[in-house]
C-alpha cells in the first residue's frame, strides 16, 4: 500500500471493503465457502439484540480465524489501572499536572500507558479509564486488543500509525482517532517519540451527539469522519498478543500476524477525525454558554442527557459576547471534568504560573462540585478587556467530562508532576466590599 492512506467517510455507516478484489462475500455473511477459502468471523460491539440503530457488528474474512492463539498468561499491569479504584482515597481538590516526562527506556505504547484516574466499573460497562501514553518505540510483534472499552486517543506530541485488523489509520495532534472496544492492534510511532492522552470508555460506545434546536447541521458533521479500507499482514513469526481483560493485562503467544482480515464489511470499525473539522457554535450575543456547545462524541448513561462521558473541545473561535464575561465562569459541577491541553493556551489559564501553568501535555482534574474557573489573573484581565471581536487562534484544549466521580490513581497523586501548589492561582482573586446595608 503506498503511503496515501485511505479512509471511507461517515460515522458508522455500513462501510465494505476488501484489500483483494473479490473477497467480500455477495449476498450473504457467511457463506460455506467465503471467497478465497477466508475464514468468516463476526465482531460484535454491541449485543445482538440492541436496537438497530444502535447495533454495531462487522463481518471479517481473515486468513486465520481470531481463536488460533496460545492460552494468555497474565503479565505486569504496570501503570495500567482500571475503574473501580481504590487504592486511594480521591480528593475533592483542584488537581494539576504538568506533562509526564518521557520514559529513559525504550517503550511501546502498551507498556507506557499511565493511568491518571478512572470512575464507574468496567465490569459493570459504566464509566472511563484516562489515561497518558509517552512512547519512544514502535510495537512490532506485539498486537493488542482491550475488552474493558473503546479507546479514544488523543494525541499531543508525535504522529501515530495504528495497524488495525480493519486497515491503518495515521494521526496526528490535532487529530483524534477511536479504536472500539476488542479490536487488535499495533501502534507504530511516525516520529521519535509520541506522547498523548486517551479515554477508555467502558460504556455505551461514542456517537455523534443528538443537535436539537441546531438543526440538521453543526459540531462534528458525519461526513468527517474516516474509517479505514481494508489492509492485512502476511507475516509468521514469534509473536505477542496482549490483551486488557476485566482490567489486567495478559499475554498469549501467537504465530502470525493477527492482522489477518483481507476484507470486511459492518459498522463496527475504528475512525479517526480532524478536530479542525469541528463546525463551532458559540454565542453571538451576551454571556458564555455551557461547554456542552462544544461536545465532539458522547457516550450517553441510562439517564437520558447525562453521559456517561463526553469528549468536549475548545478550538480556535471568535469571542464576540458583549457585555460578558467571556472565558469559562467560576462553577461547581455535578460532573467531573478532566481536561488536557493538546497545543496552545486555554483561555481561563496563564500558560505560567507559579505552579507550572496549564501547558500542552499537561492535565487538570476538577471533580463533582470542586470549584474552579480562571485564575486571579485571567480574571483581572479578562474582567477588564475591551469587548470587541477577538480569534483565539492556535488552541486546543480538551475535556472528558463525566457523571461519575473520577478517582485519581496512586500515581497521580505521587508523581512529581502533580502541581502541588496549583491552588495558588485563585488566592490573588480579592474579596468584593459591598456597601454596608443601614
Ligand atoms: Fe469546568
Amino acid at each position: 500500500m503506498s503511503d496515501e492512506r485511505k479512509y471511507q467517510s461517515g460515522f458508522g455507516n455500513e462501510f465494505a471493503t476488501e484489500a483483494i478484489v473479490g473477497a467480500l462475500p455477495q449476498g450473504q455473511n457467511s457463506p460455506q465457502k467465503p471467497p478465497l477459502g477466508l475464514y468468516a468471523e463476526q465482531f460484535s460491539g454491541t449485543a445482538f439484540t440492541s436496537p438497530r440503530a444502535i447495533n454495531r457488528r462487522s463481518w471479517m474474512y481473515r486468513t486465520r480465524p481470531s481463536v488460533l492463539h496460545k492460552p494468555f498468561q497474565p503479565i505486569s499491569n504496570n501503570l495500567l489501572r482500571t475503574a473501580p479504584i481504590d487504592e486511594v482515597i480521591a480528593p475533592p481538590n483542584q488537581l494539576r499536572w504538568s506533562p509526564i516526562p518521557f520514559p529513559l527506556e525504550q517503550t511501546d505504547f502498551v507498556d507506557s500507558l499511565i493511568t491518571m484516574g478512572a470512575c464507574g466499573n468496567a465490569a459493570m460497562q459504566s464509566g472511563t479509564g484516562i489515561h497518558i501514553y509517552a512512547a519512544n518505540a514502535s510495537m512490532q510483534d506485539r498486537f493488542f486488543y482491550n475488552a474493558d472499552g473503546e479507546m479514544l486517543i488523543v494525541p499531543e506530541l508525535g504522529r501515530l500509525r495504528f495497524h488495525t485488523e480493519m486497515g491503518i489509520i495515521d494521526v496526528a495532534p490535532g487529530e483524534i482517532c477511536v479504536l472500539p472496544r476488542g479490536l487488535r492492534f499495533r501502534v507504530e510511532l511516525l516520529e521519535e517519540k509520541a506522547r498523548g492522552y486517551i479515554c477508555e470508555n467502558y460504556g455505551a460506545f461514542f456517537r455523534l451527539p443528538e443537535l436539537g434546536p441546531i438543526g440538521a447541521n453543526g459540531l462534528a458533521n458525519a461526513r468527517d469522519f474516516q474509517t479505514p479500507v481494508a489492509a492485512y499482514e502476511d507475516r509468521e513469526g514469534s509473536f505477542q498478543l496482549i490483551a486488557k481483560f476485566g482490567g489486567n493485562l495478559f499475554a498469549a503467544e501467537i504465530n502470525y500476524s493477527p492482522l489477518n482480515v483481507v476484507a470486511w464489511h459492518g459498522n463496527y470499525a475504528p475512525y479517526k477525525y480532524d478536530l479542525a473539522h469541528f463546525n463551532t457554535i458559540n454565542t453571538v450575543s451576551y454571556d458564555h454558554p455551557d461547554p456542552s456547545i462544544f461536545t465532539v462524541l458522547t457516550s450517553p448513561s441510562d439517564t437520558p442527557g447525562t453521559a456517561n462521558v463526553d469528549f468536549v473541545i475548545f478550538p480556535p473561535r471568535w469571542m464576540v459576547a458583549e457585555h460578558t464575561f467571556r472565558p469559562p465562569y467560576f462553577h461547581r459541577n455535578v460532573m467531573s471534568e478532566f481536561m488536557g491541553l493538546v497545543f496552545g493556551q486555554y483561555d481561563a489559564k496563564a500558560a505560567q504560573d507559579q505552579a507550572g501553568g496549564f501547558v500542552p501535555g499537561g492535565a487538570s482534574l476538577h471533580n463533582c462540585m470542586s470549584g474552579h474557573g480562571p485564575d486571579a489573573t485571567s480574571f483581572e484581565m479578562a474582567s477588564q478587556a475591551e469587548l470587541k471581536p477577538h480569534y483565539i487562534a492556535d488552541t486546543l484544549a480538551f475535556m472528558f467530562e463525566t457523571r461519575l466521580v473520577i478517582h485519581p490513581t496512586t500515581f497521580a497523586l505521587n508523581t512529581e508532576a502533580l502541581q502541588n501548589d496549583y491552588w495558588q492561582c485563585w488566592q490573588g482573586l480579592q474579596k468584593v466590599v459591598v456597601p454596608e446595608v443601614d
